[in-house]
């Protein structure tokens, strides 16, 4: 399923309308005092959306990153139904986190990308899962952003070697292959498109996404990967973005897959 330009998807909860079933499971899942993770959650900005949007679920929001955790808890305050937890996805969930019969909805938002053992963390998903329990994962094609600049091409090219040297690449493809060893079923992809440039306020939007994105890779491709020197870099970006946005085309790329736990797969604890 491709969907352009509608901002209103750019949300980890606006879940998929296909299929049904797997729609009105999350319906429930989240319906009831069920629990629920969003793993890898960074300071917590989804955990406390899922929190809000649905108050009976029951969010345990984890990331390996302490720092990120006590920001992610002071901002819930005293959030009924959120908690936090530092933990390493690569690792299994505590048995007290699962309450007895494992995890209903797991989301994990621009995470899995960066784990260089994609399997095993799936794995660990899937154990964390009831049957039939539902994973939600967001995450960027190998090209998630063109840009019609010969700046953007260059500092593109730099990130693809870099992307291809640390094998974060080909989770589209790969995906649906290590989902169904992991022991998931029913996965459906939706792939969303955002047009960067033109005169609409959303153009703009993913223009600036665009040039912080560019601006945050600086570190990466410049001083972990050396694949371009910090000098060109900036010049490339100062060129990029002093370009009138009228001028510039491309997009924005994002992936989301939504699959459930087989309700007959073995126990995987
Ligand atoms: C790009 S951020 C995404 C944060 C959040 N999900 C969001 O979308 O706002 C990636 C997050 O993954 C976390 N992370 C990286 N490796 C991890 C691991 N092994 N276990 C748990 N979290 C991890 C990082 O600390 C960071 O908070």
């Amino acid at each position: 399923m491709e969907i352009v330009n509608d901002l209103a998807y750019f949300q980890p909860l606006r879940f998929l309308p296909e299929p049904e079933s797997t729609q009105a499971y999350l319906r429930r899942a989240f319906g009831r005092e069920d629990p629920a993770s969003d793993m890898g959650c960074g300071e917590g900005q989804y955990t406390r959306e899922i929190a809000r949007r649905y108050p009976l679920a029951s969010v345990l929001g984890t990331d390996v990153d302490a720092a990120a955790i006590a920001a992610a808890s002071r901002a819930a305050g005293a959030t009924r139904n959120v908690r936090f937890l530092v933990h390493d996805a690569r690792e299994a969930l505590p048995e007290a986190a699962l309450r007895g019969t494992g995890l209903d909805v797991v989301v994990m938002w621009m995470v899995l990308l960066y784990l260089p053992d994609k399997q095993g963390v799936l794995h660990r998903l899937a154990a964390a899962l009831k049957p039939g329990g539902v994973l939600l994962l967001g995450y960027i094609p190998d090209r998630a952003l063109r840009l019609n600049h010969p700046s953007a091409a260059a500092i593109m090219a730099a990130g693809d070697e870099m992307v291809r040297r640390s094998g974060m690449v080909e989770l589209e493809t790969n995906l649906g292959e290590y989902l169904r060893a992991a022991g998931f079923v029913d996965a459906t992809t939706a792939r969303l498109r955002y047009l960067v440039g033109e005169g609409t306020s959303g153009g703009q939007r993913w223009f600036e996404y665009a040039l912080d994105s560019l601006a945050a890779g600086r570190h990466f491709l410049v001083d972990v990967g050396r694949t371009m020197e910090g000098a060109e870099y900036d010049r490339h970006l100062e060129r990029l973005a002093s370009v009138p946005v009228l001028s510039i085309d491309g997009e924005v790329r994002f992936l989301v897959t939504v699959a459930r736990r087989a309700s007959t797969s073995p126990h995987l604890r």
